[in-house]
């Protein structure tokens, strides 16, 4: 399986011309490596970063419902309709500041799986994944993302060693089985990649703060090479 390295712009850039120039950048700097690389941008600007052969879209969010009267909520089936392929589900980021649960979470993931989106689960540790397998048909088309909270380079970007992380990505393969990829989520950079790929052996990473460079984030693409 090729490395999954996944862009989570998160309330990024401000303007529909910075997430252009942005994507094109990643675009063009990523032919001919080997690695499934996938932008998150915001809602937003979707419709105008058409996905490529180097690049695939997904969103950072979807509602648990395809349609109905959800006042500001996006179905997954529109995320679909727009090219998305991958949706971010369960961030810590919506779990801590907008109250989002495991329950909805869950529901999100069966309603993005039916509209045919691969979903980019993130997960605080093993127990939270027990608690969301528990309801889950099935974890096909699902990447797990261990995804410590304490980690996020807003948060305190406390680092956590590949050794660590290994552990972790063992145990939640027992809980979702052998053949879900497990991600990890938490301040990465081009120094602290190839580690985390290696010794923490994860199948990718979920990139933040250091995706809105284009520079830093094409260096973490090679470094995975
Ligand atoms: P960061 O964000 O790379 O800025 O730490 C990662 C995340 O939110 O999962």
């Amino acid at each position: 399986m090729k490395p999954i390295i996944i862009a989570n712009w998160k309330m990024n850039p401000l303007t529909s011309r910075g997430a252009f120039v942005l994507a094109k950048k990643v675009a063009k700097g990523a032919k001919g490596y080997n690695a499934t690389v996938v932008l998150c941008p915001p809602y937003v600007f979707i419709p105008q970063l058409p996905a490529s052969k180097n690049v695939q879209i997904g969103a950072q969010n979807c509602s648990w419902e395809q349609k109905g009267a959800l006042t500001g909520e996006v179905s997954p089936f529109q995320l679909k309709s727009l090219g998305c392929t991958f949706v971010i589900l369960g961030h810590s980021e919506r779990k801590k500041y907008l109250a989002e649960t495991l329950g909805m979470v869950q529901a999100k993931a069966e309603a993005a799986l039916q509209a045919g989106l691969k979903v980019i689960l993130c997960v605080e540790n093993v127990r939270e994944l027990q608690m969301i397998a528990k309801n889950m048909k099935s974890f096909k088309n699902i990447l797990v993302v261990f995804e410590p909270s304490s980690a996020i380079s807003t948060q305190g970007g406390k680092r956590i060693t590949p050794g660590n992380i290994s552990t972790m990505a063992q145990a939640m393969k027992k809980v979702v089985g052998k053949n879900v990829p497990i991600l990890y989520g938490g301040s990465v950079d081009a120094k602290s990649i190839t580690s985390i790929m290696k010794v923490g052996k994860v199948h990718g990473v979920l990139i933040g703060a250091a995706s809105l460079d284009a520079k830093e984030f094409l260096n973490i693409i090679k470094e995975v090479n």
